[in-house]
């Protein structure tokens, strides 16, 4: 048996649409995930992720290409390969007109889970998501956030060697979605793989072991954090606390042509791809408008890597 998870060759997933030109949503991508990693898809709106992960969920059909879950090909195999996986996607629903125990319930039996065993560990898991006072109320009635608690939680009811989850911590609070992030790198320590789709960069930042970073359906970049950091060498964060803000800063900026700037109260923070050499001039120069109380520079974060990989040629 292979070391990896999931295999995925030259994949492409073309949508159809009558009377107009087709979509090509998913085009020629390749990747393998060994065991017991945390991969992040990331892309912005309409890259492509949420059809990848449909078709690796046996959900779509590909256009052209293969992929192999746990050996299992995805087109010849689906049953096989939808017994691997647990999954939660972005426009999934929890089952509205059931309590959310019983959610938790059919979906560890619809697993294989004997029923007492899934009793155990609905209690465990509801306690976990903080759902526990909610156990009798049917899904419908809970709030968007509530839901998509119990739309998570299901996947730490089973054991599949595989986890799908896309743009998991939508409409989750902070605090929710950092205790989610550590129980996702509880699972993945076990054994199990996990991949994940999301916008919020510091979360893949954060979590995953290996990034791919899609835009138009495409590969534009993979690697670790540090690989894609690499890729973007001679972008520069500079972050600097003024104790009043000078009048012009935000032309001032605005002239060294940021990838992205901000301004909070006193401080204003700008990325840029320059030269190193440069970037001491530049603070310098800043530093000239005003009173500096502080000053922070610092290399590429994922937001610049992302922002300078995606944009438009
Ligand atoms: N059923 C469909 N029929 C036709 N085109 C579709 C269909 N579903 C998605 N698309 C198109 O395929 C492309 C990829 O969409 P997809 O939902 O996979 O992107 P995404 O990366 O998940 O975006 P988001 O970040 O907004 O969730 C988009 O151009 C989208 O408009
Ligand atoms: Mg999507």
């Amino acid at each position: 048996m292979s070391n990896f998870a999931l295999e995925v060759d030259n994949l492409t997933k073309v949508y159809e649409r009558q009377g107009q030109s087709p979509v090509r949503a998913v085009d020629g991508i390749s990747f393998s995930v060994p065991r017991g990693e945390i991969f992040g898809l990331l892309g912005p709106n309409g890259a492509g992720k949420t059809t990848l992960l449909k078709v690796l969920a046996t959900l779509l059909r590909p256009t052209s290409g293969a992929a192999r879950i746990e050996g299992f090909d995805v087109v010849t195999r689906p049953l096989e390969v939808r017994r691997q996986i647990s999954m939660v996607l972005q426009e999934t629903a929890a089952e509205l007109f059931l309590s959310v125990r019983d959610n938790l319930l059919t979906f560890a039996r619809f697993h294989g889970l004997p029923a007492a065993e899934a009793r155990r560990r609905a209690g465990i898991v509801m306690e976990k998501f903080q759902i526990a006072t909610h156990a009798d109320q049917k899904v419908q009635d809970l709030s968007g956030g509530s839901r998509r608690r119990v739309q998570v939680s299901k996947v730490f009811m089973v054991e599949t060697p595989v986890v799908f989850l896309d743009e998991f911590s939508t409409g989750m609070d902070p605090i929710l979605k950092r205790a989610v992030m550590g129980y996702l790198r509880e699972e993945s320590a076990k054994g199990r793989t996990i991949v994940l789709t999301t916008q919020i960069l510091n979360e893949a930042e954060e979590l995953c072991d290996d990034i791919l970073i899609m835009n138009r359906g495409r590969q534009v970049a993979r690697g670790d954090l540090n690989a894609l950091k690499l890729l973007s060498a001679g972008v520069y964060e500079i972050v600097l606390t003024f104790d009043r803000l000078p009048e012009t800063i935000a032309e001032d900026m605005a002239r060294l042509g940021p990838l992205r700037s901000h301004i909070d109260d006193n401080t204003i923070e700008i990325a840029l791809k320059v030269e190193e050499a440069q970037v001491l001039d530049i603070v310098s120069a800043l530093s000239k408008k005003g009173r500096v109380l502080r000053v922070e520079v610092s290399g590429a974060s994922l937001e610049d890597i992302f922002v300078e990989l995606t944009k438009e040629a």
